[in-house]
């Protein structure tokens, strides 16, 4: 447990510091893997409206970076919301991990370290909201996993679905031609698709 209270954060200065911060740490950066690619705040603001719309308990995301957007989906859901997140890069789970320690929210974002792929295969809870955020030429690789660990009416979220529509459109396809969802995508930040599991 840690001694933090979340009442006492002042939920909007932190997050727009990490935004921030990682606005900073990217123009800095030269090479990509360095940089934390951090969603933009109205998308952060969507994710926890959808989580509160689809009454979430339990949350994934994939693509930690150094937790921008986890901590966007903690603060914006009540204290019972179990957050899971996947990063497989150590320096930006040490990053998150101190945001979550410095916020309270460590007890409730869980950090898987490690390759993604693999450790969805390896997942079976299932979970109200799953956003996705990492590289993109996995993405097909893990959609089956994905839609597996979605419950029925739970929803799934694509990052970049606008600013990197090119790479995405298998990931369109996939979907748009599939009865079993309800699609939607929304021109928020960099583009937000948004799949509803009907069954
Ligand atoms: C766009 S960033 C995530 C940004 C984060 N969602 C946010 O808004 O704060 C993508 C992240 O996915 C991670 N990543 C890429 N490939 C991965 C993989 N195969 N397994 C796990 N994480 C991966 C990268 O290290 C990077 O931190």
């Amino acid at each position: 447990m840690n001694d933090i209270d979340i009442e006492d954060i002042d939920i909007e200065s932190f997050l727009s510091e990490l935004y921030m911060e990682g606005q900073i740490n990217d123009s800095k950066s030269i090479n990509k893997i360095d940089k934390y690619l951090n969603i933009m705040p109205e998308t952060g603001k969507f994710l926890g409206l959808l989580a509160q719309i689809t009454s979430a308990e339990r949350i994934l995301e994939v693509g930690t970076s150094n937790g921008y957007s986890a901590a966007w989906l903690a603060l914006c859901t009540d204290e019972d919301v179990q957050i899971t997140t996947i990063e497989n890069d150590s320096k930006k789970v040490s990053a998150a991990r101190e945001n979550f320690l410095s916020t309270g929210l460590v007890d409730r974002i869980k950090i898987i370290e490690g390759d993604a792929p693999m450790i969805l295969s390896e997942m079976s809870k299932s979970f109200d909201l799953v956003f996705v955020d990492m590289d993109r030429k996995l993405y097909l690789d893990i959609l089956e996993d994905v839609i597996r660990l979605t419950r029925t009416k739970g929803v799934i979220v694509f990052d970049n679905a606008v600013s990197h529509k090119e790479e995405m459109t298998d990931v369109f396809n996939y979907f748009n031609g599939n009865s079993q969802f309800h699609t939607y995508l929304a021109p928020i930040g960099k583009g937000e698709f948004v799949a509803l599991k009907k069954w």
